[in-house]
């Protein structure tokens, strides 16, 4: 059996199931936006079908997603270098998906630590989708081929179940047509925390807004948390070493890397020693000087949502002269009849 070779091609994806927030801006979407530049076709996508495992608003979920549309595209997700859709669109994905539940083992899934934090004890009262949604992961990836995904530490295991239901499905059908793909995660460097507990990630649904810089926000409101962050009484030192055990104080300074293009180091160099009645100024300034652009272009395509959805439209025809080979394809492997 020779060894196809595959496009070296990017996927990944994000809920529509609340606002966006900084800590999806530099843990994910400035990722992507740099994959755009690099040697790889790119597709990106709002995964409005995992969103429903957990029951959603109808008028949030339409909003939502039309949201996130706005804020890849802000953010500088090109529509011109970039396959951007909304997966209940390309009806491939839901497809390939039912196949890979027949292909995934419930052994396999019942390991899913995911699944174990958010269903804890509720296990018996929580969708059927909820448990099965690697599954679907797993199609979203491997329905373009997709070689490369860029997704944060916790959807780990969720790559790695993509790559056993890969290989099952080619040793299965005695294939070699599904690849085997390889995780891009990004590192701790990225992870951005609460603005009000260090040691929490920045998360949509914590219930304080000052805990988090959405990135609806405009440059008041920008500023203002950042002036109002938790930090500690020390002056910042002058390596990333005298960080330690000081997670408000390496969560800002973790911001103002990300948010410069900088290494700690470099950022330590010029701003240690200083306290932060000095520095939150520097990293307030930054911030508004690198979102609020943002925002504001999110704002202005959130009242034009007819253009966010003739960019979504255009992203399914492209993803599915993709996708409807590969679904036929694979059904043929099968033996499906046509
Ligand atoms: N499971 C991912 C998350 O919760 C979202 C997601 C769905 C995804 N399908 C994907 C990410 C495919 C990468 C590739 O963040």
């Amino acid at each position: 059996m020779t060894t196809p070779t595959f496009t070296p091609r990017v996927f990944s994806g994000i809920k529509p199931s609340g606002g966006l927030t900084l800590g999806n801006y530099l843990g994910a979407i400035k990722r992507f936006v740099q994959m755009q530049e690099e040697d790889f076709e790119t597709i990106y996508c709002m995964v409005d079908l995992h969103a429903i495992t957990v029951w959603q608003d109808p008028a949030d979920l339409r909003r939502n997603t039309r949201e996130l549309a706005a804020g890849f595209i802000a953010s500088g997700i090109s529509p011109e270098k970039s396959i951007l859709i909304n997966q209940s669109q390309v009806p491939e994905h839901a497809q390939l998906g039912w196949v890979f539940s027949c292909v995934a083992r419930m052994g396999w899934m019942q390991r899913m630590t995911q699944f174990k934090d958010k269903a804890g004890k509720n296990a018996q009262n929580v969708s059927l989708g909820l448990f099965g949604y690697p599954a679907l992961m797993a199609a979203d990836i491997l329905v373009y081929h997709a070689t490369h995904v860029p997704v944060g530490e916790d959807q780990k295991q969720h790559l790695e179940l993509t790559r056993d239901i890969a290989l099952k499905f080619n040793h299965d059908y005695g294939v070699d047509f599904f690849p085997v793909t390889e995780p891009v995660i990004e590192g701790a460097a990225t992870r951005v925390m609460s603005l009000r507990d260090g040691s929490k990630k920045m998360s949509k649904s914590d219930p304080s807004d000052a805990s988090r810089i959405n990135m609806t926000d405009d440059a008041d409101a920008i500023a203002k948390k950042i002036r109002k962050a938790k930090t500690d009484p020390d002056a910042l030192p002058s390596e990333a070493a005298g960080l330690e055990n000081r997670p408000e104080a390496r969560n800002l300074v973790n911001i103002y890397a990300a948010l410069s293009d900088k290494s700690v180091d470099q950022v330590l160099k010029e701003v240690g020693g200083q306290q932060f009645g000095a520095f939150k100024p520097l990293l307030a300034d930054l911030a508004v000087s690198k979102l609020s652009p943002i925002s504001d272009e999110m704002a202005r395509l959130m009242n034009d949502p007819a253009e966010i959805d003739k960019i979504l439209a255009r992203g399914t025809e492209q993803a599915r002269e993709i996708t409807a080979p590969i679904l036929k394809k694979t059904y043929e492997i099968i033996g499906m009849v046509g």
